[in-house]
């Protein structure tokens, strides 16, 4: 029987590396049955995809044209509000929509935010050593990875500390519906709800901010896109709420993988471990080599709107794509000894937040909180160990990520 790739099979969840090289050498360019999508694994296949015309990014007005008037009734508020990502949106929309966004994440914004990272990282970190002070195990997601980056942008988007439990359930839930091949019961019906409740609650802050703006200190993303205009045009209120809730959406889990696919790989090889101990200072390389090696990105979706082909296949319209940026981290006709984890390697060109219009907008925030937070654990951390129950990864294609990684370690 030719080889299927299946994402959930368990050991392609635990590693996908090997069906990853089996393809890129044997079928790079490869229909997966069990997905009915494209499975491209070649980094030469996959970075021009991401920025292919003629490769949509919007997986979701093809599905609310695709459902039933009764069915688009109950995603009257969510089906819209996915619309206006930018991630979901094609030139010329997304054209529009990602000079406006990128207002929020200029560098002098992130410099003066630069000071409330490092310390929600260092509070964090204090309650971490706390907890594992004893030689208990601890599980990094639950216990720092989880809330380090969901704490960050919520304090971005103006929300105050208090509710970033709230909205990561509100979060989740839209994940559940957007990102996840499991049926779940009643996604759809989550996700609506969450998307009213988000769109009440930013409709509240915007509101609050426009009556008494703030100091100008406590500027922050939310503000620079309500102030957002290029050429006369601005965000409108859907759009705005829309697109702070993408922010949330897509700044959370995507750095608590950082994290931790980060701190396994640390684990699993104590030489680079050691090396980072004694050379803090390398800080800024490793999170270029975890992004690499095991980024929180498996695969981005995209959906063929005219015949093309790549490696002598013909893909037609209609057709899924799923292009595995992990895949394509690991070409060995891109990187020398691709499966060493080197947190020396340098100039690496990984595509691990993507390639081309929609490259991730988010990615100096996520490389600062990566710094930060590693740089931290070595500073305040001794004898790092995996712990006595497994860690288990999280059965999606989209991100790949830990929801469990028990630790043992000596407080510094
Ligand atoms: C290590 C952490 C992160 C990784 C690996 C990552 C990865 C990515 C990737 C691969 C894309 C491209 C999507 C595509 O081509 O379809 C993307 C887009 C995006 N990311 Fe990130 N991201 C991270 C963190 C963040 C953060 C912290 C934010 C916001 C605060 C963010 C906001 C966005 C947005 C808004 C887009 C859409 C850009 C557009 O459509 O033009 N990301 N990200």
């Amino acid at each position: 029987m030719p080889f299927d790739f299946d994402p959930y099979d368990s050991a392609v969840i635990d590693d996908p590396y090997p069906a990853y090289r089996y393809l890129q050498d044997n079928d790079p360019v490869h229909y997966s049955h069990a997905l009915r999508s494209w499975i491209l694994t070649r980094y030469e296949d996959v970075r021009p995809s991401l920025n292919d015309p003629r490769l949509s990014a919007d997986r979701i007005t093809p599905y609310l044209e695709r459902i039933s008037p009764d069915e688009r009734q109950k995603v009257a508020t969510v089906g819209p509000m996915l619309q206006k990502w930018s991630v979901f949106m094609d030139p010329p929309d997304h054209t529009r929509m990602r000079k406006l966004l990128n207002h929020g994440f200029t560098s002098t914004a992130l410099i003066n935010f630069r000071p409330q990272v490092e310390v929600i990282v260092e509070r964090m970190i204090d309650q971490l050593v706390e907890k594992g002070a004893s030689g208990e195990e601890v599980d990094f997601i639950n216990s720092f990875a989880y809330h380090l980056p969901a704490t960050v942008i919520a304090v971005m988007l103006g929300v105050p500390e208090s509710d970033v439990e709230q909205f990561r359930a509100w979060s989740e839930d839209l994940a559940a519906f957007v990102g996840s091949a499991t049926d779940t019961p009643d996604k759809a019906g989550l996700a609506e709800a969450s998307a009213i409740a988000l769109t009440d609650y930013f409709a509240g802050i915007i509101e609050s901010r426009r009556a008494n703006p703030p100091a100008p200190e406590d500027v922050t993303v939310i503000d620079h896109m309500m102030a957002a205009e290029e050429d006369g045009d601005t965000l409108s209120l859907a759009e705005l709420i829309s697109n702070a809730v993408l922010l949330l959406f897509a700044g959370h889990e995507t750095t608590t993988n950082l994290l931790g696919n980060g701190l396994i790989a640390l684990l699993r090889n104590p030489t680079q471990l050691k090396l980072f101990t004694e050379r803090p200072d390398l800080a800024e390389n490793a999170v270029e080599e975890i992004l690499r090696y095991d980024g929180p990105v498996g695969s981005l979706a995209r959906s063929v709107l005219e015949d093309l082909e790549i490696g002598g296949k013909t893909l037609e319209r209609g057709q899924r794509v799923f292009c595995m940026v992990n895949a394509a981290n690991r070409d060995p006709r891109q990187f020398d000894a691709p499966d060493d984890f080197d947190i020396t390697r340098e100039n690496s060109r990984h595509i691990a937040f993507g390639y081309g219009i929609h490259f991730c907008v988010g990615a100096p925030l996520a490389r600062m909180e990566g710094r930060f937070a590693l740089a931290a654990m070595m500073k305040r951390m001794r004898a790092i160990e995996l712990g006595d129950s497994p860690p288990t990864w999280r059965d999606s294609l989209v991100l790949r990520g830990l929801s469990s990684l028990p630790i043992r370690f000596k407080p510094a």
